[in-house]
């Protein structure tokens, strides 16, 4: 059995043990803060973090900036940037329904001590371990970096980082993330064989959501202006969904494979909806791409209305918005400190 059907099996085994006792979990799950969060983050991850909260998991939100810094030299907008997109990912949690006082959005490079962390851990694992991570391997290929740096090597150890310091024990993530939670799950492993029992062998989620494409047919990606942000107004939205690319046959149909553009559309209609999307392509028979368009743009624009309002309201707040984030920061800390000391102490480093 390949990793990924493993990864599958398990996370069904997950969604069971999620209905039966929420309480043994902690979930932490996290973004660069490198642009506006969009409709495939939506359905591929936020919505699933917000059902896990309400169900009663507790939820660590982390804005992952200091992993901007892996792709800096490739994206200078991100740098100049920062502070923008940070706020905005912490103004599209809370618009959503993360509820800071269930759930906790923190900053890593605000907690000093889940960096430390990052020491020991290094020592975990090899260089040939960190060199053919294919995650990592795929980033680099696409970076115009001229040379790989370390932290592009080591940042997966920087996320087992992220997940440790705090216990967790569920990481609901997309596919490509799935090397990244195997380092993760090797340093916790090696770590309790050295020193003792500390950390749990974190699991992780994987959505059954299939993945949208961008309005191009592309991967939708937050800086290749493809997809629909979440803060965009609703004639952004008809605009971007105007432009969308579909195909010259006249019928709808949902063929992913054929028609990845239409399927695509067809399939962002039925999540927005709700309902199947083979079912989504029937109820437009004899519409034809305009048709699709006005019923996805409806369908999109009715999901947002409320997130967009409530994200409005925030915005007109900031200094709220900035305390939710400091408060996060706080808690993350003291935890880290907890935690950190306990690693030093196992490692016989408390004097
Ligand atoms: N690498 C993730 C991304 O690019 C963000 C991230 C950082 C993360 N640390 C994490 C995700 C820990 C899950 C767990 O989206």
């Amino acid at each position: 059995m390949d990793t990924l059907e493993a990864a599958r099996q398990r996370s069904a085994e997950l969604e069971e043990l999620i209905v039966k006792d929420p309480s043994q979990f902690r979930v932490l799950t996290g973004d660069r803060p490198t642009g506006p969060l969009h409709l495939g983050h939506y359905f591929g991850s936020l919505r699933n973090r917000v059902r896990l909260q309400d169900a009663g998991a507790e939820v660590f939100v982390l804005v992952a900036d200091y992993q901007v810094l892996t792709d800096r030299a490739n994206d200078s907008q991100s740098a100049s940037r920062l502070d923008e997109y940070v706020t905005g990912l912490v103004l599209d949690y809370l618009a959503i329904g993360i509820d800071p006082a269930r759930s906790v959005i923190f900053a890593h490079s605000a907690v000093p001590a889940l960096n430390q962390l990052l020491l020991p851990f290094l020592s975990l694992v090899t260089v040939p371990e960190l060199t053919r991570n294919p995650t990592v391997k795929d980033e680099i290929v696409h970076s115009r970096q001229a040379a790989v740096s370390g932290l592009m090597l080591t940042y997966p150890v920087h996320q087992a980082a992220d997940i440790l310091f705090g216990k967790s024990n569920l990481v609901p993530v997309g596919q490509d993330q799935l090397p990244h939670l195997e380092v993760t799950r090797v340093v916790a492993r090696r770590f309790n064989e050295r020193y003792g029992p500390v950390f749990p062998v974190p699991d992780a989620l994987l959505s059954d959501t299939p993945l949208l494409l961008g309005t191009d047919g592309g991967k939708m990606s937050k800086s290749r202006d493809n997809s629909i942000p979440l803060s965009a107004s609703a004639e952004d939205t008809a605009r971007i969904i105007r432009t969308a690319k579909t195909d010259s046959e006249r019928e709808i149909g949902y063929d992913p494979r054929r028609r990845p553009e239409v399927s695509n559309l067809v399939l962002m209609a039925s999540l927005c909806l709700g309902r199947p999307p083979q079912e989504m392509a029937a109820s437009l028979r004899g519409r034809g791409a305009a048709g699709l368009k006005q019923v996805l743009t409806e369908a999109v624009n009715d999901l947002l209305t409320p997130i967009r309002a409530r994200r409005a309201e925030l915005a007109a707040d900031l200094g709220y918005v900035r305390s939710v984030l400091r408060a996060g920061n706080q808690r993350a800390g003291e935890i880290a400190g907890r935690t950190l000391a306990e690693v030093r102490a196992a490692m016989g480093m408390d004097y």
